[in-house]
């Protein structure tokens, strides 16, 4: 009998381990972990964290994500790397999940790798991001083709591929 109790115990807290880690549920320390690692791995500090690239990575996690004023100036006009810090505290985990994987935008952002990434993975990156909190200001505005623009920008040959409508 005890064994019995014991058991069901175990696994009443086994269930309750898996409600933790599923949907909705409270930012736990484990999927914080995985937000970190997958932000460390692919590369999307690079361009919204500013200095990120350039210093091999070496800015403090408070500045992680909160966008760049560096502009990408290309056929599509330019763009900035919007604050992330405020885009994804803004949404909750589903809206995050669904903005991700209906996600297009002008480039130079990898709209079609952020849509393969698996659902786990882009909840992980939504704890990770709240766990953090909302920080910096937004990015400079999109400007459209023609228009000048202040330094600093990356120039991109005109001659690549136009923005997808
Ligand atoms: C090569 C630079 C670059 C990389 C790498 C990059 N982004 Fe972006 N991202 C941008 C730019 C520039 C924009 C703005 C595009 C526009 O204005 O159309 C953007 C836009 C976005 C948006 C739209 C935000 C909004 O305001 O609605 C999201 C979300 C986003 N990026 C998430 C990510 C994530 C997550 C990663 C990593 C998997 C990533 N980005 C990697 C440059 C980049």
């Amino acid at each position: 009998m005890t064994k019995l109790v014991s058991t069901l115990a175990m696994l009443a807290a086994c269930s309750a381990a898996g409600a933790a880690g599923g949907r909705g549920a409270a930012p736990d320390a484990r999927s914080i972990e995985r937000g970190r690692y997958i932000l460390k791995i692919t590369g999307c500090n690079d361009c919204h964290t500013p200095h990120y690239a350039a210093r091999a990575g070496d800015v403090p996690e408070s500045q992680w994500l909160t966008g760049d004023r560096l502009g990408y100036r290309g056929p599509w006009g330019t763009t900035y790397a919007p604050n992330l810090r405020l885009v994804l505290t803004q949404l909750s985990e589903d809206q995050w999940v669904q903005k991700a994987r209906t996600l297009q935008t002008r480039p130079p952002m990898p709209w079609f790798a952020l849509r393969q990434m698996n659902e786990n993975d882009l909840r992980a990156m939504h704890r990770f991001a709240v766990h953090l909190g909302p920080a910096g200001t937004p990015a400079p505005p999109y400007v459209p083709p023609g228009r000048d623009v202040k330094p600093p920008y990356i120039q991109w040959p005109m001659a690549a591929t136009a923005a997808p409508k």
